[in-house]
């Protein structure tokens, strides 16, 4: 049992999650020995804040030892191969947090039969959606599926796993994003063929957009892509989250996954201001993962 993307699980299981993560939120000392006595191995290829440390500080909450893996150190698929390196964490560990380049890393980790999740790849942030999607019910706890969701920037990682994340629970979300930077159709394909009843629109054009309570965007340029940034600006400027849109478009929430260009894709004025949300899903990262373990070893049967 793996969460190499959020199509490793359903909709039931995505609210049980949710459920999960807001009760361990409420109840700080809960499930405090859930893991106790397990390491897991936390293989970062990229650079992280949130992940990292939101990974570690859970991880310990629920009694086990975190140990961080820097992949200058472990250089997979140089000094040896990731599957031999997954094979060898599972004679000590339990478990396996992969933050890599390619999505097809994480499936040459789950060679190793312990449960895998991605911390961040090219395609997908399970961990960051499960995180947003919290926010988005604590924020309008009536009834998710009648929040009006845009999102608005590059058809990144982060915009595709969201995608998943809304496709599976039935949410009404608009995606816009500069012409030729949209989802990538292989991804598109997979969920089609995964929600072929999804509720999500595609489009370029933001003045298309009439209405949204919930506004979130990503940066314009992801961790390893080699575009140049100032060229990347010029094309992404027309769709940067400011004032004057969240005005226009009446939103009562802003999102970013973070880290933020400041007054690139969102202006210092709407981060900093009333209707951002970008702290409680940096903070609900916790609860999510911690409940993310705990459904991972209960479906293997290891807690
Ligand atoms: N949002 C997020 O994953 O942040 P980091 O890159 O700092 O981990
Ligand atoms: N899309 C961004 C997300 C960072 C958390 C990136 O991949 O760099």
């Amino acid at each position: 049992m793996h969460l190499l993307s959020l199509f490793d699980v359903n909709a039931t299981q995505i609210t049980h999650m949710l459920t999960l993560a807001g009760y361990m939120k409420a109840h700080p000392a809960s499930f405090q020995n859930s893991l106790k006595n397990r390491s897991i191995a936390m293989l970062f290829e990229k650079p992280s804040l949130r992940t990292r440390v939101s990974f570690e500080v859970g991880i310990h909450q629920l009694g086990a030892q975190p140990i961080y893996l820097d992949a200058q150190m472990v250089q997979p698929g140089q000094r040896e191969s990731v599957e031999d390196i997954a094979r060898n964490l599972a004679c000590w560990t339990h478990g396996i947090v992969a933050r890599v380049f390619k999505h097809e890393t994480l499936h040459k980790l789950s060679a190793a039969k312990i449960p895998v999740i991605n911390a961040l790849c090219d395609v997908h942030h399970p961990c960051q959606t499960l995180a947003d999607l919290l926010t988005i019910q604590e924020r309008y706890p009536i009834d998710m599926k009648v929040v009006d969701i845009l999102y608005v920037g590059e058809g990144n990682n982060v915009c595709q796993s969201f995608m998943v994340g809304a496709a599976a629970l039935d949410l009404k979300l608009t995606v816009i994003c500069p012409p030729s930077y949209g989802p990538k159709q292989s991804f598109l394909d997979e969920l089609q063929q995964r929600y072929p009843k999804h509720k999500i629109t595609i489009g370029t054009d933001l003045s298309a957009v009439k209405h949204a309570d919930v506004i979130y965007t990503d940066t314009w340029l992801s961790m390893g892509d080699s575009r140049d940034y100032q060229k990347t600006c010029d094309i992404f400027a027309p769709y940067q989250v400011n004032q004057a849109l969240v005005k226009r478009l009446a939103a009562t929430t802003v999102m970013h996954c973070l880290p933020a260009h400041r007054n690139d894709e969102i202006t210092d004025e709407v981060m900093d201001g009333p209707i951002s949300a970008v702290l409680q899903q940096a903070e609900n990262r916790l609860y999510v993962q911690k409940a993310v373990f705990h459904h991972l070893f209960e479906e293997s049967s290891q807690l």
